[in-house]
């Protein structure tokens, strides 16, 4: 079997920050992304690893990068070990297939989200107010209704606790007319593409979340693109609007964690291996219907 990354730790590199799934290094005047096989849910990452996860999720992403290179500029520099600042060489085990080394920028304080589809804070939203972020949406909506224009609902990023959904006004406050334009125009191009080409494959991408950033003066995508785990992916064949959706990738590991008496606080439970076995599945399922 192949091996699971659970943590990186490169004694002569700098570590900037552990994410739930990425760790992430300050290296020259770069950065390197590693993609761990780290697996939350319900905000917590769990003991077990998926094999292969973050390597598959690192695919996912340089798919639309790649795809979304003429809308947007993005923060790739290298993806092939050798190509990185040879410290680095060394971790080529390691680092191959999961890493990115990036252009260090200066990320915009706002998360830009774009949904598709009513579910999660859009659909509680519009439950209470019939609008999302300010936007108004037509009357009569379900859970998980398709929207056939999708909305850009902006939300701050939080150190901690939950993210705030915010109004265009408020974005163009934070970051300036002109960039909240760029933000909410791109956002949307790039969601349109990814959701109609998603949607031909069978698979529903019901929301994202990107990031963007600026260096040297420019506005790029940075972080991760259309990946589960910055957005919903659903399946196309068992999509029914006026309820929940289950998670293309998740949803064999919530399904299994919700069977047990657990608070959903850390630490998490240990998974069997037959739910990590057929998550590892998923995850290799979804990379190879988007990306082939
Ligand atoms: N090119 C970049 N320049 C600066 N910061 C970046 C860049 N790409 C990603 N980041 C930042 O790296 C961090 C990744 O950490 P995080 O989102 O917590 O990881 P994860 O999603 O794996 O849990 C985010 O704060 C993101 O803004
Ligand atoms: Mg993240």
């Amino acid at each position: 079997m192949a091996d699971i990354v659970m943590k990186t730790d490169f004694s002569d590199v700098k570590l900037l920050r552990r994410g739930k799934v990425r760790d992430v290094y300050e290296i020259e005047q770069f950065l390197l992304i590693v993609a761990t096989d780290r697996v939350s849910a319900f905000d917590v990452v769990l003991p077990n690893g998926i094999a292969e996860k973050g390597k598959l999720l690192t695919a996912i992403s340089l798919f639309w990068f790649r795809q979304m290179a003429d809308v947007m500029e993005n923060h790739i520099v290298a993806t092939e070990v050798m190509d990185y600042p040879p410290v680095l060489h060394k971790y080529v085990d390691m680092l191959e297939g999961r890493s990115m080394l990036v252009k260090k920028a200066r990320p915009l304080p706002v998360e830009c989200i774009v949904r598709g589809y009513l579910s999660g804070s859009g659909w509680a939203e519009y439950k209470e107010k019939g609008m999302v972020c300010g936007i108004g949406l037509p009357a009569g909506l379900v859970e998980s209704s398709r929207l056939d224009s999708p909305i850009f609902t902006p939300s701050t990023k939080e150190a901690e606790g939950h993210d705030i959904n915010i109004s265009f006004d408020k974005t163009r406050r934070i970051v300036g007319d002109d960039i909240a334009r760029q933000l909410r125009d791109a956002s949307l191009t790039i969601y349109g593409r990814a959701r109609e080409l998603a949607e031909k494959k069978g698979i529903i991408i019901a929301d994202t979340k990107m990031e963007f950033g600026v260096y040297a003066g420019n506005l790029m995508i940075i972080d991760e693109l259309l990946t589960p785990d910055s957005s919903r992916f659903w399946s196309a064949k068992d999509y029914r609007p006026g309820r929940g959706q289950d998670s293309f990738d998740k949803q064999i590991v919530r399904d299994y964690l919700l069977t047990l008496d657990w608070d959903k606080t850390y630490p998490g439970p240990v998974l069997p291996d037959e739910i990590v076995r057929k998550t590892a599945v998923r995850y290799r399922e979804i990379t190879e219907i988007l990306t082939k």
